[in-house]
């Protein structure tokens, strides 16, 4: 898994546990990005497709032991094939920075590690999936569990299969993309989440600027 492309656009993705903020956050880098003369796409995973918003309902719905941990993770990674092929890497291609509202590190925190499926089978199937189209760019939205579990709470959206799976769930969840960051320091940011909406913007935007010298 390389980020090594020759596409012109910028991929930007934003990870974290239940209730971050992400998508307020895309949509105000989004912005701040067309404002200062970027094309920008923003899109989600599990969606972001046709075809991948038809596989999410199943994903995001019903009880939290309707799929086995081997078909969930390859529900996820045929929702995020159709969605690369299609959306993200024509959008790349044409030179649009993609901000995409979680990706493959969701995969790891929550297949790979919470539901204990392995690293090596998210690894295999990132290999094969995703190839070379790894983020430019990775914000992780850090906050304590609690406090993300209700804000989610508070959307209602029905979309609550994964925020009903339990607090050590959601702790492990939250230590995961931890150590993703670490990992990967080159391509992850760990952003406090608990400040003000503003605070957090800035904080993603220092961040955004100073991976690519804007
Ligand atoms: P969202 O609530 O951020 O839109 O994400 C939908 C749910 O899907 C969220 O609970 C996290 C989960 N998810 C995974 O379990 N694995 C994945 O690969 C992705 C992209 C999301």
């Amino acid at each position: 898994m390389t980020s090594a492309r020759s596409q012109t656009g910028r991929f930007i993705t934003f990870e974290g546990g239940e209730g971050a903020g992400k998508s307020t956050q895309i949509r105000l880098l989004g912005n701040a990005l067309e404002k200062s003369g970027h094309t920008v796409l923003q899109t989600r995973e599990p969606g972001g497709s046709p075809g991948a918003e038809e596989i999410r309902s199943l994903l995001v719905t019903g009880d939290g032991d309707r799929w086995t941990g081997m078909t969930e993770v390859l529900l996820h990674f045929a929702a995020r094939a159709d969605h690369l092929e299609r959306v993200v890497r024509p959008a790349l291609k044409a030179g649009t920075w993609v901000l995409c509202d979680r990706f493959v590190d969701s995969s790891m925190a929550y297949q790979g590690i919470a539901q204990a499926l392995g690293k090596d089978v998210i690894g295999e199937l990132a290999d094969l999936v995703v190839g070379t189209t790894m983020p430019d760019l990775t914000l992780i939205l850090d906050l304590p569990v609690a406090d993300g579990l209700a804000r989610a709470g508070a959307r209602g959206e029905g979309e609550d299969r994964y925020e009903k799976m339990g607090h050590a769930f959601h702790e492990t969840l939250r230590q995961a993309f931890l150590d993703i960051a670490t990992d990967a320091p080159e391509r992850c940011k760990v952003i406090d989440a608990t400040q003000q909406i503003d605070g957090v913007h800035r904080a993603v935007w220092d961040a955004t600027a100073a991976r690519f010298g804007l």
